[in-house]
């Protein structure tokens, strides 16, 4: 038996029935057709699935639509302002964070929360606030320095370059 919920996704409201079983996941990427949260592993381990609910990063895939009722959902298509990247997006564009792309909006949905709070973290503390979205192909350093980069509000310019003097050089990885 299907179930009406009402849910705020990136400020717009929908009214919706569904079946109580449906993944929040589902909901979102096949109801209102906003494809860009991915699904990888469909039991929460690699974050790829990541959006804000009222404000804090979630697994899509572990939560049903139903416990959606009544609460805001944000999703990696709000970030975008105006049709311009937002700081966090342009971080990752010019410090080469976006690699494969497939898990970038989990990354951004677990690091927009940390960037509107506007705190400071050390690369350790990053890593660890990233500890739940597995990359599979390259690497988490230039996710490091474009959260870095974000945190510290410095624009990445307008040709999309940013000035890598503020990271330590290193290893990849
Ligand atoms: S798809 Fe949700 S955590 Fe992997
Ligand atoms: S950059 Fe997405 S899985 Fe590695």
């Amino acid at each position: 038996m299907s179930r009406h919920i009402e849910v705020e996704v990136n400020g717009q409201r929908y009214a919706r029935s569904v079946e109580p079983r449906l993944l929040l996941s589902d909901f979102i990427r096949h109801d209102l057709r906003l494809t860009g949260t991915h699904v990888g592993c469909e039991h929460g381990v690699c974050g790829a699935c990541t959006v804000l609910l009222d404000g804090e990063p979630v697994r899509a895939c572990l939560m049903l639509a139903v416990q959606a009722d009544g609460h805001s959902v944000r999703t990696v298509e709000d970030l975008a302002e105006d049709g311009e990247l937002n700081p966090l997006q342009e971080a990752f564009r010019a410090c080469h964070g976006l690699q494969c792309g497939f898990c970038t909006p989990g990354f951004l949905m677990t690091l927009q929360p940390v960037v509107d709070a506007g705190v400071k973290l050390t690369d350790d503390e990053v890593r660890e606030v990233i500890s739940g979205n597995l990359c599979r192909c390259t690497g988490y350093q230039q996710i490091v320095e474009a959260a870095q980069l974000a945190l510290a509000g410095e624009s990445a310019g307008a040709d999309g370059e940013a000035d890598p003097s503020p990271y330590p050089s290193g290893g990849k990885g």
